[in-house]
């Protein structure tokens, strides 16, 4: 059955203005150890791929969040949710520490989708509940 759904909106100039300010705190923040490698891959070859890689990790991240029903509270932090892309370039939500914890506990598993044009990206998140056995 489905547990809850979330999806965001992100203004990729917010999150170009933030990266300008902050330089890569910002980035450190937002993204895991695995993420992070990807983003100083993406933005050594190009910076403005590297914008929207974290535009789309930041939205992904809030959508997770409003679908657990937690918001950006503990143990949902934005480090402990990675999204990863499987082969096919689907991306998939990968868990840490408290944060998997807490959602293995409740047999919960989750659906991502993003997507991104000049100006925003967005995401749109499912998390289900499986049946006991399933
Ligand atoms: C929900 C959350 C994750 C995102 O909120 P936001 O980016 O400020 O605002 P958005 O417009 O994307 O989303 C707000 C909506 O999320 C929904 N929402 C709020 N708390 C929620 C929760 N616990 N679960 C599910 N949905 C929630 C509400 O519908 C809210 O709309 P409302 O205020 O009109 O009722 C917020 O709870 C939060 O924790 N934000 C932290 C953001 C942050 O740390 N920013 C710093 C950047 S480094």
């Amino acid at each position: 059955m489905i547990y809850g759904i979330g999806t965001d909106i992100c203004d990729v100039r917010r999150i170009r203005a933030s990266l300008e300010r902050h330089g890569d705190r910002f980035a450190e923040k937002v993204l895991s150890d695995a993420e992070l490698l990807t983003w100083h891959a993406r933005s050594a070859r190009w910076p403005e791929r590297g914008v929207r890689y974290l535009a789309t990790r930041f939205s992904a991240k809030e959508a997770f969040s409003k679908a657990i029903g937690l918001g950006m509270h503990m143990p949902m932090t934005w480090r402990a949710c990675e999204v990863g892309t499987l082969s096919s370039g689907q991306p998939v939500i990968v868990l840490h520490g408290a944060l998997k914890e807490w959602f293995d506990a409740r047999g919960l598993t989750a659906h991502l989708s993003v997507t991104d044009e000049t100006d925003y990206a967005a995401s749109f998140c499912v998390v289900e509940k499986l049946a006991p056995g399933a």
